[in-house]
């Protein structure tokens, strides 16, 4: 099985040390920041915008993973770019037009997801194909941290991964299947399981006992419980 890539969400982080807390976790093996972005409007909650992306850009040097949950989606585009992400990924039905947002922010050199809640269906995924880098798989319904994770994402899951598999097989590019939401220790071996590759955790790495300031252990044991260790 192929290694998966951890995504430490900075959602359950504390927010008065942001930096220290990027710096640990990159530090602890992170492969990404997520960076989830809450506009009140697409979700209740409100968290952070370009200018806390920028702030952060110079403490790591790992690609940092921007979750925007907003509607609209295309104004905040260029200027998560400028401020550094990496990966920029959106809701589809938060935007007008979704091949125009996927070209967007590939037209500003980042990569780009589609990003699907618990019940919005995989269909977006079929004439986008070709410009995802990304399809995440909400685990809970977004806005918050700290949440179960809904089991039907598994079935789901394994759906994405087949579409993903077809698209490959017929020469396409590489997309990363990354799920968001309720992963924990206790389940991330199924989720992997089920096909994904790439996995967020926010409660479960910032929410662990904190032993000598650093998440070392908790990443370790996540990569463990991944490969059904
Ligand atoms: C939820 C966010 C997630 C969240 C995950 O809307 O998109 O990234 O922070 O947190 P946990 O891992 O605690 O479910
Ligand atoms: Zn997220």
């Amino acid at each position: 099985m192929n290694p998966i890539r951890l995504a430490p969400s900075l959602l359950s982080a504390d927010f008065a040390r942001l930096g220290e807390e990027v710096r640990a976790i990159e530090a602890a093996g992170a492969d990404l920041v997520h960076f989830d972005v809450m506009d009140n409007h697409y979700v209740p909650n409100l968290t952070m915008g370009p200018m806390v992306c920028e702030a952060i850009r110079p403490h790591v040097r790992i690609p940092i993973d921007v979750h925007l949950m907003v509607e609209p989606v295309d104004a905040l585009i260029p200027l998560f770019a400028k401020a550094g992400a990496n990966l920029i990924t959106f809701h589809p039905e938060a935007s007008r037009h979704v091949d125009r947002s996927l070209q967007l922010i590939r037209d500003h050199g980042c990569k780009a997801g589609l990003a699907f809640n618990p019940a919005t269906p995989l269909g977006y995924m079929e004439h986008a194909m070709d410009k995802l880098d990304l399809v995440l798989l909400m685990g809970v319904n977004p806005g918050f941290g700290g949440q179960r994770f809904i089991g039907s994402t598994l079935l789901k899951l394994a759906e994405a991964r087949r579409r993903i598999d077809a698209h490959h097989a017929r020469g396409g590019q590489p997309v990363w299947l990354e799920v968001d939401g309720g992963v924990k220790l206790d389940n991330i071996a199924a989720i992997v399981q089920a096909g994904a590759d790439t996995l967020v955790a926010g409660s479960a790495v910032f929410g662990a006992p904190d032993n000598d300031g650093g998440y070392h252990t908790v990443m370790r044991l996540l990569r463990e419980h991944a490969r059904g260790a």
